[in-house]
């Protein structure tokens, strides 16, 4: 097997196609165009999620911290997350010219940038879940700032270090959402389905609106 053979068949197997007739093999750059399906949004083995929910995911949740250091951060992480965004776009272009190779290399790119985007909101996040939360009473968590998913992932296992702490509840603030163009309005059905997962009963505070009561025994 040529190594553009080996190559092409790298790619064919991250994208999950099975268009290639029995027994031809091809050979990448050198063959002409062969019939093509409709060409899905992007190739399977690259993480699962569409171009457009990764940028979705980008959306800023609580746009409403100001602060230089947090919002460059994000501001960092999102470029990441166009230039990732781009280069699976472009591999998925090559992988339909059967540019294996260079569809390979524009992938393994595109991960890159993926990599550096989580990192970059993973600090993000911390570093405002920190700033928000040190000042919190005990059994309170503070989520302004975060993006839904790191909004779950934070209230997930403090849920789960507060039974373990035998706490009998936990107040989730989630904010009202006045100046983070309806983003805050995402966390709080996010929150229900997680706690609705947990089986554990909540209510919204009855004295504020932006608050999630959260009963743990
Ligand atoms: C959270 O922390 C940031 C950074 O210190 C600050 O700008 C923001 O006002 C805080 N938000 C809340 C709701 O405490």
């Amino acid at each position: 097997m040529g190594l553009l053979d080996f190559l092409f068949s790298i790619v064919k197997a991250f994208c999950g196609e099975s268009s290639q007739p029995e027994g031809e093999k091809p050979t990448g750059v050198q063959r002409p165009p062969q019939p093509q399906k409709p060409v899905s949004p992007l190739p399977g083995a690259w993480p699962s999620t569409p171009p457009q929910d990764r940028l979705r995911y980008q959306d800023q949740n609580q746009a409403n911290q100001q602060n230089e250091h947090y919002l460059s951060l994000r501001a960092k992480a999102n470029q990441e997350g166009d230039a990732m965004a781009k280069c699976f776009q472009e591999s998925h272009e090559a992988y339909s010219r059967r540019e294996g190779a260079l569809a390979k290399e524009l992938s393994e790119k595109g991960k890159k940038h993926e990599r550096t985007m989580e990192a970059l909101n993973a600090e993000a996040s911390a570093w405002i879940f920190r700033e928000n939360n040190s000042d919190s009473k005990p059994g309170e968590l503070d989520l302004h700032g975060l993006y839904v998913k790191e909004a779950i992932s934070f209230s997930d296992k403090a849920i789960k270090e507060a039974r373990q702490r035998g706490d009998s509840q936990i107040r989730l603030i989630v904010g009202k959402g006045l100046h983070s163009n309806g983003q805050v309005a995402k966390i709080k059905p996010a929150l229900e389905d997680l706690l609705r997962k947990l089986n554990l009963p909540n209510e919204v505070d009855p004295q504020n609106g932006g608050v999630l009561i959260v009963q743990l025994a």
